[in-house]
């Protein structure tokens, strides 16, 4: 037991929601460093080149890019950077924010066709190959883990597909990379984010982005000024970012990206499998009932069917000090979260967490 971690203290607060995550103390104590100035020290340039580096066996390979700002920001910045008036744009969906990437396609002068699942089945492949035999796209969207249904989306042959057809991939992977073997192979633009399975606070928005992807950005004619990306394609190597950057919510990644690297991705992924299996047994034995199939369920977050999740979650946090979340959008009060992911993806949480749980449905 680490007694300078809260979560820890089995009477200390648990939050369990699919991010932000509860955020270690070598992460916490870190931030509270001083911090490198990062407009003129070279030594935050060399720093931050590092941590990039860090990142990049994470997303695959391809360039690393970390925004000042939480992940919506990273969504924002690919589309606006990608895609310019009149370009086509192939958006799969099957949640909130597989939907959401169209809204930013309209935004930006783009033309959004939508290729729409519902939320608990697994993304329409064949109505993706209908649409790409009847005309051209230059852009795909889609969503890795669908953190508000609890599901993970296979990508594997998608990615592939979009591939063949000269496609551009815009993946968002901002809950499940660092908690799950993202399939980076033909993905052009990923988008993570600081407080999900990297567990530092919120605030950054991290990316790759391939040589294609960056190619596009340079061609094409965008509306964007500060969701721009290509002032980043080369900012750290000459030593001049677009704006001042957020060092000390830097100085936290680079702790919490150390703590992934010491205890090795290939185990990092286990603990979560390990933390979701056990919270779908605990889940079972009460005879509470996955949002959706199992097959489908990420590793990282939880999504249960209940009456009520709103009056379940106030009970968890007034009784028992757990936090949980409820569903977002329209099915918000039918969907209780329990986020597995990052610092929290461990088995006694989730026993603490389910044991919460029982005794409030009791
Ligand atoms: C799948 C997914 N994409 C994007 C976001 C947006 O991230 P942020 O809340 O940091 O803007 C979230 C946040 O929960 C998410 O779950």
């Amino acid at each position: 037991m680490n007694v300078d971690d809260p979560a820890d203290d089995p009477d200390g607060p648990l939050r369990m929601t699919p991010g932000p995550t509860e955020i270690p103390s070598a992460v916490r104590e870190r931030i509270a460093s001083q911090p490198p100035n990062p407009d003129v020290e070279p030594e935050f340039f060399a720093f931050y080149r590092d941590l990039c580096g860090k990142l990049e066996p994470i997303y695959g390979g391809d360039d690393v890019v970390i925004l000042g700002g939480e992940g919506i920001l990273g969504l924002e910045a690919a589309i606006a950077s990608l895609v310019a008036e009149g370009d086509r744009v192939l958006s799969l969906s099957n949640g909130v924010y597989g939907e959401g990437f169209a809204e930013f396609v309209e935004s930006y002068g783009g033309e959004a066709v939508v290729c729409e699942a519902p939320p608990d089945e697994p993304l329409d492949r064949e109505a993706m190959e209908n649409h790409l035999s009847e005309g051209e796209f230059d852009v795909a969207t889609m969503v890795h883990c669908e953190t508000p249904t609890g599901t993970l989306n296979d990508l594997e042959g998608i990615l592939a597909t979009l591939a063949d057809h000269d496609v551009l991939t815009v993946v968002d992977a901002v809950s499940s990379l660092g908690g799950v073997p993202v399939p980076t192979e033909h993905i052009d633009v990923c988008l993570g984010a600081s407080q999900k399975c990297f567990s530092a606070p919120p605030g950054l928005a991290v990316l790759s982005v391939s040589e294609a992807a960056w190619d596009r950005i340079e061609a094409v004619e965008t509306r964007a000024l500060y969701t721009d990306l290509e002032p980043w394609r080369d900012a750290a190597d000459e030593e001049w970012f677009p704006y001042t950057h957020l060092a000390s919510n830097l100085l936290a990644l680079d702790s919490a990206i150390d703590l992934l690297r010491e205890e090795g991705l290939e185990s990092v992924y286990e603990r979560h499998e390990a933390a979701a299996r056990r919270c779908r047994e605990r889940a079972r034995e009460m005879g509470l009932e996955l949002y959706a199939d199992e097959s489908m369920a990420s590793p990282t977050v939880t999504a249960l069917s209940v009456a009520d999740a709103d009056g379940i979650k106030e009970r968890l946090w007034d009784e028992e000090d757990v936090l949980l979340a409820t569903g977002i959008g329209e099915e918000a009060d039918e969907i209780l979260r329990v986020g597995h992911m990052g610092h929290n993806a461990r088995i006694d949480r989730v026993e603490r967490t389910m044991d919460a749980l029982d005794r409030v449905l009791d």
